[in-house]
C-alpha cells in the first residue's frame, strides 16, 4: 500500500459577514498572525464585494482567497449572479460550492452543484464542494445514502483528470452554527464513506489525494481532536473564522 500525504486545508467561510474595510483590516492582522504557519493551506472565503481587495491585501502571503458561490454560465442576462471568470479576475483561487445554506435557502440542488463545479474547474478555480446530512436524515439512518447521492450528483460527468484539484467539505447540517460539533469518530466515518465513493467513481489515486474537510462548529478547542483522525484533512470554519485571532489559533492547532 502506498501511503499518501494530504496537506491539510484550513478554510474560513465568512458567509454574509464583513464589509470591505472590515475585510482589509482582518486580513492585515491575520496575515501577520499566520505568516509562519507551515504545513497547511489557508483559505478565506469572503463576500463578493470584498474579494478583489482581499486578494490585494494577501498578495505575497500564502493565504488563498475563495468566493462562496458562482454561476455556471460564462456571462449573460443573469441579474445578481457572478461567473467563474469574474471571480478569477478578482484574484480568487478557490470557490465554495453547494454549501447547505445555499441548498436550504436558495434552491441549490445536486444538479446545480454539478454545473457550478464544472464551470469552476473550466475557469481554473479550485472547488470546495460541500455535502452533509440534516438532523432528520441522520435520525432516519439516511446519512450514508444522502452522502452518496450528493457525491454522485456533484461529480456527474467528471473525469479523474479534471477532478484532481477538488476539495470536499463534509458539513453535517445539524452541526453548523449550533455549537454541536460532530465527534471526530462521526466525522471520520462520514469521510470514509465519501472517500470510498470517490474511489468507486474516480479511482484510487484521486480518492487518496482528495482533501476532505470537516465543517460544523469547529473552534480552537476542538480542532486538534478532529485533526487527529487521518481521514480528516482540514476544516471549513464558519463562526470561529470571523475573528482573526481565533482563526489563527485553528491554523496553529499543532503548536
Ligand atoms: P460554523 O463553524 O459556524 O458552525 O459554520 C460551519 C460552516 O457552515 C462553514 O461553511
Amino acid at each position: 500500500m502506498v501511503s499518501v500525504t494530504r496537506i491539510p486545508v484550513l478554510a474560513g467561510n465568512w458567509k454574509m459577514f464583513k464589509t470591505l474595510p472590515e475585510t482589509v483590516a482582518y486580513l492585515q492582522e491575520f496575515k501577520i498572525l499566520v505568516q509562519y504557519a507551515e504545513g497547511c493551506e489557508i483559505v478565506i472565503a469572503a463576500p463578493f464585494p470584498a474579494l478583489a481587495a482581499a486578494a490585494d491585501t494577501v498578495r505575497g502571503s500564502r493565504i488563498r482567497i475563495a468566493a462562496q458561490s458562482l454561476h455556471w454560465e460564462t456571462e449573460g442576462a443573469f441579474t445578481g449572479e457572478v461567473s467563474a471568470a469574474m471571480l478569477a479576475s478578482a484574484g480568487c483561487s478557490d470557490v465554495i460550492i453547494g454549501h447547505s445554506e445555499r441548498r436550504q435557502l436558495f434552491g441549490e440542488t445536486d444538479e446545480t452543484v454539478n454545473r457550478r463545479l464544472l464551470a469552476a474547474l473550466a475557469a481554473g478555480l479550485r472547488p470546495i464542494v460541500c455535502v452533509g446530512e440534516t438532523l432528520d436524515q441522520r435520525e432516519a439512518n439516511e446519512t450514508k445514502d444522502v452522502l452518496l447521492s450528493q457525491i454522485d450528483g456533484a461529480f456527474a460527468s467528471l473525469t479523474s483528470d479534471s477532478a484532481s484539484p477538488i476539495i470536499v467539505a463534509y458539513e453535517p447540517v445539524w452541526a453548523i452554527g449550533t455549537g454541536r460539533t460532530a465527534t471526530p469518530e462521526i466525522a471520520e466515518e462520514a469521510h470514509r464513506i465519501l472517500r470510498g465513493r470517490i474511489r468507486e467513481i474516480l479511482g484510487a489515486v484521486t480518492a487518496d489525494n482528495v482533501r476532505i474537510l470537516y465543517g460544523g462548529s469547529v473552534k480552537p478547542a476542538n480542532i486538534q481532536s478532529l485533526m487527529s483522525k487521518p481521514e480528516i484533512d482540514g476544516a471549513l470554519v464558519g463562526g470561529a473564522s470571523l475573528d482573526p485571532v481565533s482563526m489563527a489559533a485553528i491554523i496553529h492547532y499543532q503548536s
